[in-house]
């Protein structure tokens, strides 16, 4: 199978409450094909990279302190218009406003602590994928 490329995190209240494998278990079942994956603990250096678009944003600090406050499981996905489809599959960011049935739906637990990341471009998919795992480093 070959796609496009997609970039994920579950987030560190989705693997503190143990929901690893069921989300992994969503994500195959919603047609993705796993293509890396590796379980750490984001620092907080790397955690203020990640989200440096956000950092004028008053969440900015708590965003950072919530993805540094315990292991994460990062994953570059591939389907068929990967990025989009997996945000249809993730749900909105605030899971009260998330879709029946979508990851953040049956697992996130406020708008902040919401279970996974999608990326929202194909050129941050890159980009993201390129930050966690070196055979996604474009040369
Ligand atoms: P993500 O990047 O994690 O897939 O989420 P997203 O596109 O749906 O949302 P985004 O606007 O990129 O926000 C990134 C993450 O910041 C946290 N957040 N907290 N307290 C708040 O109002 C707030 N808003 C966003 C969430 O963890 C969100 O996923
Ligand atoms: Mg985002």
């Amino acid at each position: 199978m070959s796609g496009s490329i997609t970039f994920t995190m579950i987030k560190p209240d989705a693997v503190s409450a143990e929901h690893t494998g069921k989300i992994i278990n969503d994500i195959l079942e919603g047609g993705f094909n796993l293509k890396a994956m590796k379980y750490l603990r984001l620092t907080k250096e790397k955690a203020e990279a990640f989200y440096a678009v956000h950092k004028e944003r008053p969440f900015f600090a708590d965003l950072v302190a919530y993805m540094t406050s315990g292991p994460i499981v990062a994953a570059v996905l591939e389907k068929d218009n990967a990025v989009a489809d997996f945000r249809t599959l993730i749900g909105a960011t605030n899971p009260a406003e998330a879709a029946e049935g979508t990851i953040r739906k049956k697992y996130a637990t406020s708008i902040e602590a919401n279970a996974i990341h999608g990326s929202d471009s194909d050129e941050n998919a890159a980009i993201e994928a390129s930050f966690f795992f070196s055979s996604f480093e474009r040369y």
